[in-house]
């Protein structure tokens, strides 16, 4: 067991974890306020996200772009701080932005501009940091956490787990906070890998580098956006978001030229230009390289001409659905996130606080409500740290 020492540093507010949303909860808490950290380095995964310009937020935020074993758990403090709160935030730091596709906001710039925005914010609202600092133990008694870290023990009467999920382990993440979510009574939901590439052994190796826009989808789900063939296997935004709807062994389905009616395009191009390949006139549409990878088994060196209405339905068909079955994803190595973790129904979705000891907040990640791609998942950071950091 720990023992308090009698020269333990008391603070109001201990936050573990400088990501993004502990770095935002300090800048909304009232009190003394420490936030720790095991990393050298704060928020090193709002650096590294949206290749270096931080898809911050999104323009279109929806409890439907969540999953979550409590679909509406998330509703609350997304509605009290929203993405045009953040939006008005960042303007106010006078960090540029623009919008890529589908709402996705990300700085001009670099992200590192969102990392000293939350710092100066936590800072503003008088929140010290400490790095380098693993927390060895938590405890509480007596209306009161003490924490034993590598720098002594500290207490505080409110405490804050800020540590995030299992994606990318090397960059420091860890299942800390399920664990302490289950020393004090917390169900953690299965968690998963998600928003992460899916792999095919080297199947694919001949394509890599190859995309196109398609339609990803299985029974639970389906997104319209590019896909991109690699060395081991399927990756781009629609197979990312696919696989947060994906469980090992199951099939998906691509739909290589969605909206459009092959069939079709392809009985008026036999009209056309009968005497030409099938390949020759369908690498008008899709990748020449993707097209030359199926023309074996669609038998596509035929002449059009020479293909009956039966024959050009049934490519049609196959190219529309493309059914293929994953060995496997690649894991917390890539993904961006964490799909499940701390069971919404220990805590308030007004305030972040745990229903079986008050005092304790769970936000950001860490928590069982997982955004698509697309800012979704800082949007969550921020809505659950300000709803804990303004309850606190
Ligand atoms: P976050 O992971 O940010 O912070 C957790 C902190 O806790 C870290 O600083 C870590 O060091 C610390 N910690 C962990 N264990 C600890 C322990 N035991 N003791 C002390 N400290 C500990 N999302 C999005 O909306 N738009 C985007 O563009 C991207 N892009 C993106 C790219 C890549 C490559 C990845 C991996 C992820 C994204 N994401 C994203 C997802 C997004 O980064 C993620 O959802 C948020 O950072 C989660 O914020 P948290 O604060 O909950 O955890």
């Amino acid at each position: 067991m720990f023992n308090p020492a009698p020269m333990s540093e008391a603070y109001h507010t201990i936050i573990i974890g400088a990501g993004a949303a502990g770095l935002f909860c300090a800048a909304h808490a009232g009190g003394r306020t420490l936030v720790l950290d095991h990393a050298a380095k704060p928020a090193e995964k709002v650096r590294i996200s949206g290749g270096g310009r931080c898809n911050f937020t999104n323009l279109d935020v929806t409890a439907a772009n969540f999953l979550s074993e409590n679909p509406h758990f998330a509703k609350s403090a997304l509605a009290r701080y929203t993405q045009w709160d953040f939006i008005e935030l960042v303007s106010r730091h006078g960090i540029a932005w623009h919008e890529k596709t589908l709402g996705q906001l990300f700085c001009d710039g670099k992200s590192t501009q969102i990392v000293e925005m939350l710092l100066a914010e936590a800072r503003g609202a008088g929140a010290e940091l400490r790095l380098s600092t693993p927390v060895r133990e938590v405890a509480h008694a007596d209306g009161r956490f003490r924490l034993g870290t590598d720098a002594g023990p500290l207490t505080a009467r409110t405490l804050v787990i800020a540590t995030g999920g299992k994606s990318i382990p090397k960059m420091g993440a860890t299942g800390f906070a399920y664990d302490i979510a289950r020393q004090f009574g917390h169900a953690v939901t299965e968690t998963r890998p998600a928003l992460v590439p899916l792999t095919f052994g080297d199947r694919f190796a001949p394509l890599s580098g190859v995309s196109l826009p398609a339609r990803a989808f299985n029974a639970r789900a389906g997104f319209d956006e590019q896909i991109l063939f690699t060395h081991r296997g399927l990756s781009g935004p629609a197979i990312l978001q696919l696989s947060s709807y994906w469980r090992e062994g199951e099939a998906i389905t691509l739909d290589l030229a969605p909206g459009r009616d092959l069939f079709a395009f392809l009985r008026d191009e036999r009209q056309r230009a009968g005497r030409r390949a099938l390949s020759t006139v369908l690498a008008g549409l899709l990748p020449a390289r993707l097209v030359d990878h199926l023309a074996p088994g669609l038998g596509l060196a035929a002449r059009l001409a020479d293909q009956p209405d039966a024959r050009l339905r049934e490519i049609a068909e196959a190219l529309h659905g493309w059914h293929l079955t994953p060995t496997g994803s690649e894991g917390y190595r890539t993904a961006e996130v964490t799909l499940g973790g701390i069971a919404t129904g220990g805590l308030s979705s007004q305030t972040m606080e745990s229903r079986h000891l008050p005092g304790l907040y769970f936000i950001g990640e860490a928590v069982d409500v997982t955004g698509w791609l697309g800012g979704y998942n800082f949007q969550w950071a921020w809505a659950s740290a300000h709803a804990a950091g303004t309850a606190i």
